[in-house]
Parts: structure tokens; sequence; C-alpha cells
């Protein structure tokens, strides 16, 4: 069967094709180890290499299961990174908290080869990519969850990140200053506003935050008290109104900036030490 009769099969079982046939062709380019998807086209007779491998990865796409967690990878920031269902699957929102903070780390830090604490690091994604684009000396990878501090490890390794891992609420490990803390926290306050897949298949430790936002007041407050000159944060759209009142608590002498993204949601918030 070639990749194109093997296409036209998977077609007729998608529940809606024209939007979910790209995860058709990524499938097949998957199985037969093409590496670009502008690839299926040219190469659409060739032999489908794992016909049954097919039909198996197809029926847990259809019953919901992402592609990052069936094929164990996904690709952010233009790497690839291993996931497991452990784990968030770093969304592209974050791509642009990544961007601001290099950006934001390589103006204030200039040549200075900075320290970065990557907390509730989930798979390591923020961390790695700040190592790889901006001066940094080392990350400190932390996470509540042991088996996303262990898949962590696993991608700062593949990424040669100098790194140190902890598993510990919030910043409670951290005893010494370091110059920027970054966290995509969980940040979803209403279940209501989370997809059935994602609901169904990723950890509810990564998606969901409590009225109070204890994590990011967990955060804000040991930085300030070591006295952390950048803090950057991954928000939810519905945050801001809630994190401007922790923030003029309990870390006043914080100039505070809140960031939208290309969707036009606020999704930074930034606070630099005045
Ligand atoms: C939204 S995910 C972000 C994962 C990753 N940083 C990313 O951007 O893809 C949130 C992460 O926070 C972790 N987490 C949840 N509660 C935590 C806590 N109290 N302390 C530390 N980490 C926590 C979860 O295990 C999860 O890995």
């Amino acid at each position: 069967m070639t990749l194109f009769e093997a296409y036209q099969k998977g077609l007729k079982l998608l529940k809606n094709p024209e939007k979910e046939e790209i995860n058709l062709r990524i499938i097949l380019c998957e199985i037969n180890g093409i590496e670009s998807m502008t690839d299926f086209y040219l190469r659409k007779d060739e032999n489908i290499k794992d016909f049954q491998r097919f039909i198996e990865v197809l029926q847990e796409f259809l019953n919901g299961k992402p592609l990052a967690y069936i094929f164990g990878k996904t690709t952010f920031f233009g790497d690839e990174f291993i996931i497991t269902k452990n784990v968030l699957i770093p969304r592209l929102e974050t791509e642009e908290v990544v961007d601001f903070a290099i950006k934001k780390i390589n103006e204030k830090f200039l040549n200075k080869k900075v320290v970065v604490c990557d907390v509730c690091t989930g798979s390591g994604c923020i961390g790695c990519e700040i190592f790889k684009h901006a001066k940094t000396n080392r990350v400190i990878f932390s996470d509540i969850s042991e088996s996303a501090v262990k898949l962590a490890s696993r991608n700062a390794q593949k990424f040669g990140v100098h790194g140190e891992f902890y598993v510990s609420n919030g910043l409670d490990f951290l005893d010494k200053n370091v110059d920027v803390v970054i966290s995509n926290p969980p940040y979803i306050l209403n279940k209501f506003d989370v997809d059935e897949s994602v609901m169904k298949h990723e950890p509810h430790i990564a998606l969901f935050v409590d009225e109070e936002l204890t994590i990011y007041q967990n955060i804000i407050k040991k930085a300030v008290k070591l006295g952390v000159p950048l803090i950057i944060f991954e928000i939810g759209y519905d945050l801001k109104s809630k994190l401007e009142q922790i923030i003029e608590k309990i870390a006043p002498n914080y100039k505070t900036d809140f960031i939208k993204d290309l969707n036009g949601k606020f999704r930074i918030c930034s606070l630099e030490k005045i």
C-alpha cells in the first residue's frame, strides 16, 4: 500500500477531514521517516513502511490522544523535545514568552552570563531554549512532579544545558539569589475553558490554579525575599487584575508590565526590581 492509498483510507475515518487532514500527513510522515511535511506530496507513491503501526496510531488519534503523546515528542521553538504523558505539551503561546524572555535578558544583563530558574518546568522547554538563546551560565529546573523533573533533565541533557534539578513546591527549595525566575505555572481558573482532549489526556496538575493563585504568590514571595532582579510569568488571559492586586501587596518595589500575545490576550507578566 502506498502512502497516498493509506492517506485516502485514513481520510474516510476522520470526523472532521478538513480540519484534521494535516494530522494524517504528520502521522504518515512519521511512519515513513519523512522529515519535512512538504515532502509528503513528492513521496506519496512510496510504500508505507508499517501499515499496522499506522492503523494503531490512527486509532489513538481518533480517540482524541494528542500526537505529541502518541509519538513522545513535539517541536517547541524550532527544537524537538521529548514528551511524556506526565507533562503538558508545550504550547505556541509559550514560545512568545520565551522570545520575550530572551530579548529581555540579553538587553537587561548585557554581557553578563545569567543564572535562570525555570519553575514549573514540565518538559523543561522554557529553560532549555533560554539556555540556547540568551547568555546563560546555568538553568535551575524545578517542578512539583518528580516525573516532570526527570523529563526536564533528559531534555536538558539532549540540548547540552548546564542544569540543576529540583522536585519542589514552587520556589520552596531556592535559598540563593538568581538573576531570573521564569515560570509558566498552571493558570486555568475555569475547567469549562478546557477542550475535551486536553481534559482527558493532559495532567490536571499542569492546568488548574486556585482562586488565590497560590503558586504565583509562592513564587513572587520567595523571589522578592531573595531579591531576584527579573521575574517573568506566563499568565492566563483572565489573571491580570488578580495578579495586580497580589503584586501591589507583596512586591511593591517591582515595576510590573503586562504584555499581550499575538492573539491580543494578556499573556506575559514581567516584574523588574526597581
Ligand atoms: C502549565 S505547565 C507548564 C510546563 C512547561 N513549563 C511548559 O511551559 O510547557 C505547569 C507545570 O507546573 C507544575 N506544577 C503544578 N503545581 C506546582 C507547584 N505547586 N509547584 C511546582 N510546580 C507545579 C506542573 O507539574 C506542570 O509541569
